[in-house]
């Protein structure tokens, strides 16, 4: 089974955990893209999506799915996302896509939060994909100083914009032994607008896409 079947099967597997009449979290990334067209199929049975990304909320609109600003929405029954890697304690790294510090928010204020992915993103220790760090443009030299002395190794994500107007440092080699109390510690430097580590708010639940199917935990 090729990684996009795999992607395919677990979005459509998410689809369980939507209640009738939601207005749902929508991630960003090609996992949450399958799950945006498989909630397109069933956009009668939900209110509407609060999106992400610019990304995300232009694939929804195209689908006939209501967008609301989380403003209005309020507390989200449930958010379903992918994430660059994950632990079985269900930490993640997402922000691959860039849309971190929107996914982080729309997580926060989600009561179950259902991350998608294939078992390529199954890890013991995070770290092997780079951070992604959102950094207000003004700060970036001493945000990547900053991240140095952390033991990592910032890499400029050249020629990317978020689309809160920022940039992303993508932090290689980091030793991510505590993620609940590093993703903290980044987020105090200032200037850094948020980090992909998702310790502190984890997933609750990870649908895993394998060859012999959707496991949870
Ligand atoms: C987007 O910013 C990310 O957090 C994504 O959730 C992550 O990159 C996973 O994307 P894929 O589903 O494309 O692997």
């Amino acid at each position: 089974m090729d990684q996009n079947e795999k992607k395919y099967r677990v979005a459509r597997a998410a689809l369980a955990f939507v209640p009738a009449n939601a207005i749902v979290g929508v991630g960003t990334g090609s996992t949450a893209n399958f799950f945006i067209d498989a909630l397109g199929e069933q956009r009668a049975s939900i209110r509407g999506a609060v999106a992400s990304s610019e990304a995300s909320a232009a694939r929804l609109r195209a689908l006939g799915i209501t967008l609301f600003d989380l403003n209005e929405a309020g507390e989200l029954p449930i958010y379903v996302d992918g994430a660059d890697e994950t632990t079985r304690e269900r930490c993640l790294i997402k922000g691959g896509g860039g849309a971190l510090t929107r996914e982080k928010i729309i997580a926060a204020a989600s009561r179950q939060f259902v991350c998608v992915v294939d078992d390529s993103k199954l890890v013991t220790q995070l770290g092997r994909f780079p951070l992604p760090v959102e950094v207000i443009p003004l700060a970036l030299a001493q945000v990547a100083r900053a991240l140095t002395q952390l033991g990592g190794r910032p890499v400029l994500r050249a020629g990317f914009v978020t689309d809160n107007g920022n940039q992303i440092l993508d932090v290689h080699d980091l030793i991510i032994s505590a993620p609940g109390a590093l993703e903290s510690q980044i987020n105090q430097l200032v200037g850094v607008v948020t980090n992909g580590l998702f310790a502190n708010r984890p997933a609750d639940i990870v649908l895993m896409s394998t060859p012999h199917g959707v496991e949870r935990f």
